[in-house]
């Protein structure tokens, strides 16, 4: 949702940060434009909580909150950013401005309700007699006691059917084609595209029917139907039966691929079950599932098809920094046809079996090659030690070392040289890559004007970096442990004792007044390094102190260089003397 910038300036105005954050917390002390109290975020005896009146913000020294009012909002109520906005206009008594344009959101109200009355039509149709066949289907199927929680129903056998029951409710038939309900045929009429198939809405977390999924009753092709995007269904962003998973309490998200999985699933017990309707798991998706758990299980189909995209997910949800697990179904196609033959316990001691991923990684590469045979062996230990060299823990990776080199019949050290080997490679094709990333900036990092040339350029950066900071947050670095003195480049050395100190003393940080002590190249070079911006309240204090490494780090090195330069004086003036001697 983009709510314009107009309005969350004016409502940050009607929002005066010490009237909010006063009424969770008693400021009780004044320092200038600073007022303190204890911290809610963390615990703590003596007040380093702040809110600067002036500059609208608040931080802590303790624990490194801060932000603006919406920040807080969102930190001590645990809202999302666009309900945070929401929970401060109402209390200043403004409304929200809504996104979408009036027109498309009247359009998307109506789509949302053709929906829920097509929704509704084809559950009446299950649950009357004119879908005995869809009755039979679902009784073959063994999920009777889902057609309700689920909203299934079973769109008729005819062309017309569901296209004559909406425009009888008042919809046009051009509604339903937009909607992705109905189709326009060659002589320019309308009709049904689900016909004949058990349907499966899809219903979004807010209780939405988004879109359908149909499956055909019989064998033809396609076995499944799915809604079309439209402009209140996007297949890619939406997850079968999240309505219902969000609510478990188990605590992981059951990942399966099919609808009738997810349907079996759910009567077995396991309500935590959604389905990524027949695409594999985009980026999505997994990032709708992040917003739900912390951990996901996986459990696709026993195929080639399915491990593969088991692979994927894997790859796509892990970088959410969800926890994730992999159960595989033996002797069984997927989960429905699991639950059917072997029954939920049975699935249940499956998942509380289920591998960590890195096991599972594990045993596919085994499976991959005849460990009887010294070169199966030999290809097993490579792709294997290419797995463990990536895990980040040095404990896991001497637990599954342990249990790879077990497997391919070798020493546990023959098997960590060859991990410590390929990290070793890894790291140094990771440090030509920063090498490489880090040095094309460098130039370009030049100050416009000649006269400030920079002399270290990566150690300038990070001044630049640290002069930005002070200067937007001065109120959140009085203390540092830097001067300017320890600045590579002397312009930035100057502008930082200069900010500082005039932080400390409270006195103006404009342009004007700053421009009283800088030339006018330092004072483009200022205006350059403040514009540029970037760094939010909240991750100032992180960005600060990396910037403070880079320049010890780079000092060090400079050291380590004139150290090494007086070493090489020195050798050379012994061999001088040496030479004169002998
Ligand atoms: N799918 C799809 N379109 C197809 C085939 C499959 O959208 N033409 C999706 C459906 O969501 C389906 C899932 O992919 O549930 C898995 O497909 P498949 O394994 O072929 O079907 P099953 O789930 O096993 O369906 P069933 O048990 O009903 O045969
Ligand atoms: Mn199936």
């Amino acid at each position: 949702m983009a709510i314009p910038d107009t309005f969350l300036e004016e409502l940050k105005e009607r929002s005066d940060i010490v009237d909010v954050v006063g009424s969770y917390v008693a400021l009780t002390k004044r320092s200038g434009a600073n007022l303190f109290g204890l911290c809610p975020f963390h615990g703590e005896k003596t007040p380093s909580f702040s809110v600067n009146r002036d500059r609208q913000i608040y931080h802590c020294f303790g624990c490194g909150k801060g932000g603006s009012v919406i920040n807080f909002i969102m930190d001590i109520e645990n809202l999302s950013f666009p309900d945070a906005v929401q929970f401060l206009a109402r209390r200043a008594g403004m409304e929200v401005p809504e996104d979408a344009p009036d027109e498309n959101r009247s359009r998307r109200s109506r789509m949302l309700e053709l929906n829920r009355d097509a929704a509704r039509f084809f559950h009446a149709q299950l649950m009357a007699g004119t879908g005995r066949a869809g009755q039979e289907y679902v009784i073959k199927r063994g999920i009777v006691p889902m057609v309700k929680p689920f909203g299934l129903g079973y769109a008729p056998d005819s062309w017309q059917a569901l296209t004559d029951a909406m425009t009888r409710k008042g919809y046009t038939p051009q509604e339903l084609v937009a909607a992705g309900l109905a189709r326009v045929g060659k002589n320019g009429g309308f009709y049904d595209y689900f016909r004949g198939r058990l349907i499966f809405p899809v219903i979004d977390v807010r209780g939405s029917v988004i879109g359908f999924s149909g499956r055909i009753l019989s064998d033809g092709e396609p076995k499944y139907l799915n809604s079309p995007d439209t402009l209140v269904y996007s297949k890619s962003r939406s997850l079968f039966a999240l309505n219902l998973a969000k609510k478990s309490k188990s605590g992981y998200i059951l990942l399966v691929e099919g609808n009738i999985d997810v349907v079996s699933l759910h009567q077995a017990g396991f309500d935590s079950a959604v389905a990524s309707l027949g695409t594999s798991l985009t980026a999505d998706q997994a990032r709708l599932i992040a917003r739900y758990t912390k951990q996901v299980v996986i459990c696709y189909d026993s195929d080639a098809a399915g491990q593969k995209a088991v692979q994927r997910a894997i790859g796509i949800l892990q970088p959410l920094d969800l926890q994730v697990k992999v159960v595989a179904v033996p002797g069984a196609k997927d989960p429905d046809e699991f639950i059917q033959s072997s029954g939920p316990a049975a699935f249940r001691k499956l998942i509380e079996r289920s591998d960590s991923q890195i096991e599972y990684r594990m045993a596919q590469i085994a499976g991959q090659y005849d460990l009887t045979d010294d070169a199966g062996r030999v290809r097993y230990l490579q792709d294997a030690a290419r797995l463990i060299a990536s895990l980040t823990g040095s404990v896991e990776r001497e637990v599954y070392g342990m249990r790879a080199a077990e497997k391919a019949g070798v020493s546990k050290e023959a098997f960590m040289n060859e991990v410590a080997h390929v990290r070793k490679k890894d790291a140094a094709g990771a440090k030509r890559q920063r090498d490489r990333e880090e040095t094309a900036p460098l130039r370009a990092a030049q100050p416009q004007s000649r006269a400030l040339r920079y002399e270290n350029v990566r150690s300038a950066v990070a001044e630049e970096g640290v002069v930005g900071l002070v200067y937007r947050f001065p109120e959140m670095f009085g203390a540092l442990p830097l001067t300017g003195a320890d600045f590579t480049a002397p312009v930035l050395g100057r502008m930082f004792d200069s900010l500082t100190r005039r932080a400390r003393e409270e006195r103006s940080l404009s342009m004007a007044a700053l421009s009283q002590e800088f030339s006018p190249e330092e004072m483009t070079l200022l205006t350059d390094i403040i514009s540029r911006g970037g760094v939010s309240a909240s991750d100032a204090q992180r960005a600060m102190s990396d910037y403070i490494e880079k320049i010890q780090t780079e000092k060090e090195k400079a050291g380590r260089a004139d150290d090494l330069r007086g070493y090489a004086e020195r050798l050379k003036r012994t061999k001088g003397y040496g030479s004169k001697d002998g």
